[in-house]
């Protein structure tokens, strides 16, 4: 599997169900406080005004609430289908195509990185690069936040969000392993929470400091 086909074959996807995806994750993150719990807390972290980035908005429902909480959010994502949605529902927060494999920030310039499931779609072999870019672009104690699916093993997902066809590697994940690979390169982790215990699908959410 080519870096080109796997990011290539994600984007495709995502802009295959961007439409679908805001009208029926949009609720549910509206519905999940611990989601916005945890959001509370990196705000508190980075404090009024901080510039941050959501990385792999979707369609920005996250960004946009780090805007409500007083934030500079803004949001970068590989699908220019989903990146078109953030903008026309969330014109106060400015949004860009963009590949977390390779981040347009100068280095040093953000106070906090948001990446909510958006890690879940990155090879084991590649998170390495992934997380030296969010080391270089934020400044020294910047703050990240990662939500991801918790557990072992990966998935091709070939339909979703309403049916439609996708074809997407989907990565679960060990909390306590994710936490190694950001000690590892150059993060402190500082809390886990963990979310939908003995669901189907659980999550974790890692707050660390660069
Ligand atoms: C499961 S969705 C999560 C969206 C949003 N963060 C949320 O919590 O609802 C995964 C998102 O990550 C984006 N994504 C996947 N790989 C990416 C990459 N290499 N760089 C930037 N975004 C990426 C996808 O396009 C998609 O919008």
């Amino acid at each position: 599997m080519s870096t080109d086909s796997w990011l290539d074959d994600t984007r495709a996807s995502y802009d295959t169900v961007a439409a679908s995806y805001a009208d029926i994750v949009g609720p549910m993150f509206d519905a999940e406080a611990h989601l916005r719990a945890a959001l509370a807390v990196f705000a508190e972290h980075v404090g009024p005004g901080a510039p941050v980035a959501d990385i792999g908005c979707g369609p920005g429902h996250a960004t946009a609430h780090l805007h409500r909480l007083g934030l500079n959010a803004s949001g970068i994502d590989l699908s220019p289908g989903m990146i078109g949605i953030a903008r026309r529902n969330h014109p106060e927060c400015a949004f860009e195509v963009g590949s977390m494999t390779d981040l347009a920030y100068p280095a040093e310039t953000l106070a906090g990185i948001v990446a909510f499931w958006s890690l879940i779609h990155i090879p084991d072999e590649t998170l390495p690069q992934v997380l030296q870019q969010f080391r270089r672009v934020l400044r020294p104690g910047g703050r990240l936040l990662a939500g991801f699916h918790a557990g072992t093993g990966s998935t091709l997902k070939t339909e979703g969000y309403g049916g439609h066809p996708m074809k997407v590697h989907v990565h679960r994940r060990e909390p306590d392993a994710v936490a190694d690979l950001l000690r590892d390169n150059g993060f402190t982790v500082e809390a886990q929470t963990l979310l939908g215990i003995g669901e189907r699908l659980p999550g974790a959410i890692l707050h660390a400091r660069r």
